[in-house]
């Protein structure tokens, strides 16, 4: 027997089928509406109509009276159990269920738990509730504003609607980069706000059993080992008596992260009437108070030379986080990690500032499909990059070139502390030129133009931080962030992984066992991998901002190569020569002065439980945790061609090109899944979607007539490229995030297109979304269009 072939055994670069989509397009997933147990009862929440109101009073005599009704509770109640506020992730407080005020529409006010869920709706209808109103703030700008009213009045010490200000980088340096500058180019942009809308909504199914002290929740979080801490904490219940199981998950995107009042009351009610509580939000339930992203205006400059090199970078971010300060990110870093942006530029000199205000909107700023917040970090940068060009009067692409990060800088430290480990970034840009076919583009805008027609190409690059992170810098409340894996192998060679990650429809039951068939051999379809239970996962902290792969993945890896340790002892042993004389190759030890002598993994496997050296523990199994070195940094290009007719300022997309840099691939198709879906959201962000709120505070968005999402009709079709691979130096298999990319730094090409086909007519900036009545206006007035979206009005 020779090495195995690990394409034929579905190891790393083997594009095997999802093994979950098996269940999946069956009909056969278990999601958590599809999880029903004996006795079970069903909670509905009852939201605030309003943005900001005090509450003079709550009556739930009619809810009670309505039969089938088994519990309401109200803030008054949570509190007496120490409950109405719980912690955030950002060392704020939440209410669970409002007690003082109202501080945005679709606030938790009340939980109706019920024999069925119209029932528990109909009891929500019966409580009546009286609020005294109070004026809304809807923008930073009000937030700020002389006699705003404070939102926070619960808090000691809060005297305005100012959460923190923050800043990083080198201020004199920048300052002294500007003074030495030929030509300051401008940019100030609003990323509006935006939900990740995973098809299926948040919910927790709470089941106490009194007789064993034991909690039981399912739930659709995306990091099941820290919502069992923070229950813990917040419900003041010993760990070890909490299981959280996270279910098959209908995606999340950074949604299902937070901790959610619902989740809080459907356990709390659970223990009150010890009989398991189901909790699902109605679609309406989720687009208006869970899980927001973005909500951020953007303000910067770029200190040019005329040759076209960038000698420094100053930016300010005011972020909307909406009433409660509870998405999650390192604590180290006030706003994410926005100081990545511009990393893949050689920037000598950059300064942030950054200043975070409540508003009465439903909390924000989660990391909706990014490494928090660098979607906003890199749409600014190729926004600023674009515009850089256009002022300097050079060619965008060219701009990029001459100031990316070189291949022999690497690692290269970026001017605000960040190590980037590896990257080709000029020849990914050149790929993607090619492909696009960019001079004879420029040929055929140039003709375009003549017939009054408006083409445009627009550029994107992009690296991300993924893989947060190493424990010298990154915690959240001060719990570090590796990861962990564990792996048994049983006697017949078949195995079971392990680890504290949680797909949402990534495919890691496909591409964990890609990773153990590389290690060890093991066919991948021998693998079976487990997660989101915390009884039986090990620790982890969660699958958000690409992080799986560099931190979990690895995980996997290393407790595989541990595994390989040991069968390498068990084959030494079978084959009676010294441990030092064995060699491997995939699948198989073999003695080195005589390769046809050779044990198989699977030969090892049975060993391990039937004939184990002397002095050698049974059994093949190991768990690794996992710090990261480091942050794994993936690179892309995105290039986009569109034609905009001046006549509508309907905008169609030509062309996409997609050239991915993420390292190593452990199935190629399932990143080509992910880079494609990002793709789709890019462009959903650039042309359609968005949240508004009017000056009251309602939310205009809370159902898909109002937040439009794209379907196959609308989507473009996408090029992609994988031709350029740079491995991840630190990482043991060499493979670097994905999964975020192409939302990350797409919907910046998208819009870079529209501004290229427009700019010639003055238009330096439309914000998005690029709706046509916007397109339009730029055209006509020949002016931007900047700042939050406007309003849909009725009909
Ligand atoms: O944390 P999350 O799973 O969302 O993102 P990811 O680590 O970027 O991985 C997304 C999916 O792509 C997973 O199934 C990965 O195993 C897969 N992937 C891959 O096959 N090769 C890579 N270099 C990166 C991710």
């Amino acid at each position: 027997m020779t090495a195995l072939d690990e394409i034929k055994i579905g190891g790393l670069g083997a594009s095997r089928k999802r093994v979950e989509d098996d269940r999946f397009i069956r009909g056969k997933g278990n999601y958590l509406d599809d999880i029903v147990l004996p006795g079970m009862l069903h909670m509905e929440i009852l939201r605030s109509p309003l943005a900001h109101a005090r509450i003079t009073s709550i009556d739930t005599t009619r809810a009670y009276e309505i039969p089938g009704v088994h519990l309401v509770l109200t803030g008054e109640m949570m509190a007496t159990r120490n409950l109405a506020w719980m912690p955030t992730l950002s060392y704020d407080t939440q209410a669970v269920l409002a007690t003082d005020k109202v501080r945005f529409q679709g606030q938790e006010v009340a939980a109706v738990i019920a024999d069925d869920p119209y029932v528990a709706k109909d009891a929500c209808e019966a409580i009546v509730v009286e609020y005294e109103p109070l004026p809304a703030i809807v923008s930073p700008a009000q937030a700020v504003a002389d006699g705003a009213p404070v939102i926070r009045d619960d808090k000691e010490n809060q005297a305005d609607n100012v959460i923190y200000t923050w800043e990083i980088g080198d201020k004199a340096a920048t300052d002294a980069a500007f003074a030495q500058a030929d030509l300051v180019s401008t940019m100030k942009l609003h990323y509006p706000r935006s939900h990740p809308s995973p098809i299926e909504c948040c919910g927790s199914v709470a089941d106490f059993n009194r007789a064993t002290s034991k909690l039981t929740v399912y739930m659709t979080t995306q990091a099941p080992h820290i919502i069992r801490a923070a229950v813990a904490l917040v419900a003041e219940l010993p760990e070890h008596m909490i299981r959280i199981v996270s279910p098959d998950i209908g995606g999340g995107f950074g949604n299902k992260v937070p901790v959610y009042p619902g989740y809080v009351c459907s356990i709390l009610a659970s223990i009150l009437l010890e009989r398991p509580v189901k909790w699902i939000e109605d679609k309406t339930g989720n687009l208006i108070s869970t899980g927001f992203a973005r909500d951020i205006y953007l303000d910067g400059e770029l200190a040019l030379r005329k040759d076209g090199k960038i000698l420094g970078m100053r930016m300010h971010a005011d972020a909307d986080h909406g009433a409660f300060f509870s998405d999650a990110q390192p604590s180290k870093f006030k706003i994410g990690l926005l100081h990545s942006t511009f990393a893949c530029y050689d920037i000598p000199a950059a300064h942030l500032t950054a200043r975070g205000t409540y508003s009465n909107k439903a909390p924000g700023g989660v990391a909706y499909r990014c490494s928090f917040r660098v979607t906003e970090a890199m749409f600014f940068q190729e926004r600023m990059i674009a515009a850089a060009a256009a002022d300097l009067g050079v060619d965008p692409a060219e701009f990029r070139r001459v100031n990316f990060v070189r291949d022999e800088q690497f690692p290269h430290r970026t001017a605000f502390g960040f190590l980037l480990d590896s990257g080709q970034y000029a020849k990914c840009l050149d790929v993607g030129l090619r492909a696009i076919g960019y001079e004879e583009f420029r040929k055929r805008q140039e003709q375009a133009r003549a017939k009054g027609r408006l083409l445009g190409l627009g550029i994107s690059t992009m690296t991300e931080p993924l893989g947060a992170g190493n424990s010298r810098e990154y915690d959240i409340l001060g719990i570090k962030m590796f990861d962990s894996a564990e792996l048994k192998v049983h006697m017949t060679g078949k195995a079971i992984v392990r680890t504290g990650a949680r797909t949402q429809g990534q495919g890691h039951e496909t591409t964990w066992a890609q990773i153990v068939a590389h290690e060890l051999g093991i066919p991948a379809q021998d693998v079976v991998v487990e997660e989101g239970d915390t009884d039986t996962a090990p620790f982890g902290m969660g699958t958000y901002a690409s992080r799986s792969t560099p931190v979990a993945g690895a995980a996997v890896s290393m407790a595989a190569r541990k595994v390989r340790a040991k069968a390498r002892k068990l084959a030494a042993h079978l084959l009676e020569v010294s441990e030092e004389d064995v060699e491997w190759e995939l699948g198989r030890f073999y003695v080195r002065s005589a390769p046809d002598r050779g044990v198989t993994i699977t030969e090892c496997a049975l060993a391990a439980y039937s004939n184990m050296p002397d002095g050698l523990e049974p059994g093949l199994e190991a768990t690794a945790f996992y710090d990261p070195p480091n942050l794994t940094w993936p690179f892309a290009v995105y290039i986009v061609t569109v034609e905009v007719d001046p006549a509508t300022g309907v905008w169609d997309v030509l062309d996409v090109v997609a050239v991915d840099d993420c390292g190593v691939r452990i199935n190629p198709m399932i990143v080509e899944g992910q880079i494609m879906g990002g793709l789709t959201e890019a462009y959903a962000m650039a042309n359609m979607q968005f949240i508004t709120f009017d000056a009251e505070g309602n939310c205009i968005g809370s159902n898909y007539m109002d937040y439009l999402l794209p379907t196959a009709w609308e989507t473009p079709g996408f090029e992609l490229h994988s031709e350029v691979v740079t491995p991840s130096p630190h990482h043991p298999i060499g493979a670097k995030g994905v999964g975020e990319c192409a939302a990350v730094g797409g919907p910046a090409a998208f819009v870079n297109a529209v501004l290229d086909a427009v700019g010639h007519l003055g238009i330096r900036n439309i914000d998005m979304p690029l709706l046509p009545d916007r397109v339009w206006e730029a055209i006509t007035e020949r002016h931007d269009v900047s700042g939050a979206p406007p309003v849909r009005s009725e009909g």
